[in-house]
């Protein structure tokens, strides 16, 4: 039986459909080999369809948004906020001034902390992050407290990698103003239990800030029924291309935001003695956006929801499942983050081989996964780990890939022995 049949035995998925849509697929890796993307978690491929909507874009459509009275103008115009309204149904928020669009989910991050935090964190304020955290979730709250002198509070993680709830708790006082929390680890692969976290966090008045970069890809996120005030993302892990991405809050909350940048588009009136701003969302977009990468942002979130997530979810788990069975029978290899609620997301490191090494040995072979400290830094710390090598699955991967990549890493141990 050849492989895709026999993934086709696993999940439901058209294994050589999907893959057929992602032009990459299709390239060689080093030294002619056939190339294994699993680094999803690193940024995901882009299919056909994502790039054609670009690609017409920039082809057929390119202008400029909201200013031009021409034709194209309002084209590109009436696409651009259609990917808003995309976006705004994909998490179900209440209304399209509910989405600004960012650069990505640092950026995202970061307009948070600059407007809402300048504006509502004072001295002696407490923010509460966890162990877990991208530095785009940790850098952007210690600036924040250098300006205010607020305290961030870090709930710690068990040996799993899985949050420790008690303390947690513990972190969420009166004092606390905000919790902001990875939903799903990228170095790990947890899942935080993010709605008994907002539960938490609301019983003390505190707003809850979602980092879903690594969520939305692979299952539903829908804001109202999480109840968060923030919830943010990048397009390139959604399949669409890098420079685009989301910060959605709740309405009142981003009313009551001052802009962080000023500029182009997000004002009513400008004289020298005074400017007024427009209203949401585009107060907080200031100059020309990423427009091209809106509209492929949308035709991403198109192309996920054809194939579906219950499919997505039931190949990412075949994948995990299968590829941990497999790397658990490696001697000296060993697992960083083996949380029961956990994402496609592999990472490891092998007694007498860096991460790095395992790497690139892996890169040899056409198996591209990262390595590294994953901006998670404190992290490696908690682990007493420099790095670790991470693969990390998406539902065009199959268990061929898998295969390829528990080859590659014995023949990289062999290497070392
Ligand atoms: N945050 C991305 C990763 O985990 C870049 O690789």
């Amino acid at each position: 039986m050849n492989r895709v049949a026999e993934n086709l035995l696993h999940t439901k998925l058209d294994h050589a459909a999907i893959r057929s849509d992602f032009p990459i697929l299709a390239r060689q890796a080093r030294h002619g080999k056939n190339l294994i993307y699993l680094d999803n978690a690193a940024t995901t491929l882009k299919p056909r369809q994502v790039l054609d909507a670009v690609y017409d874009h920039y082809a057929y459509g390119a202008s400029n948004i909201h200013r031009g009275v021409h034709y194209l103008s309002e084209e590109a115009t009436r696409l651009y906020e259609g990917a808003r309204e995309t976006v705004r149904d994909f998490i179900n928020a209440r209304e399209t001034k509910e989405i600004i669009f960012t650069s990505g989910t640092t950026f995202a991050i970061n307009l948070v902390a600059k407007s809402w935090g300048r504006k509502n964190i004072s001295a002696g304020d407490e923010i509460v992050i966890t162990h877990m955290e991208h530095h785009a979730n940790i850098v952007p709250w210690q600036m924040l407290r250098e300006e205010t002198g607020c305290i961030l509070n870090i709930a710690p993680i068990n040996d799993r990698g899985e949050l420790d709830m008690a303390a947690l708790e513990s972190l969420i006082t009166p004092r606390t103003k905000l919790v902001s929390v990875v939903y799903t680890s990228n170095s790990l692969g947890t899942i935080n239990p993010v709605r008994d976290i907002i539960r938490l966090a609301k019983k003390h008045g505190s707003a809850v800030l979602l980092d879903a970069a690594q969520t939305v890809a692979h299952t539903k996120v829908d804001v109202q029924n999480l109840d968060c005030d923030f919830l943010v993302f990048s397009g390139h892990k959604l399949f669409a291309t890098s420079g685009v991405g989301v910060l959605y809050g709740k309405r009142a909350i981003l009313e009551g935001m001052p802009p962080f940048m000023g500029g182009g588009d997000m004002i009513k009136s400008v004289t020298f003695e005074k400017t007024t701003y427009a209203d949401l969302p585009a107060r907080l977009e200031a100059g020309t956006p990423a427009i091209g990468g809106a509209i492929g942002l949308a035709a991403a979130i198109g192309y996920v929801r054809n194939i579906g997530f219950d499919s997505i979810a039931a190949q990412e788990k075949d994948l995990l499942t299968y590829a941990t069975g497999l790397v658990s029978d490696i001697p000296g290899l060993r697992i960083i983050g083996t949380a029961a609620e956990k994402a496609a997301i592999l990472s490891f490191i092998v007694d007498g081989v860096h991460p790095h090494d395992m790497g690139s040995l892996l890169d040899a072979e056409g198996v591209a996964v990262r390595a590294g400290h994953h901006c998670t830094q404190p992290l490696m710390t908690r682990f007493k780990i420099p790095a670790t090598t991470r693969a990390s699955f998406s539902f065009y991967n199959t268990r061929a890939d898998v295969d390829a990549l528990v080859a590659a890493i014995k023949k990289a141990i062999e290497v070392f022995a």
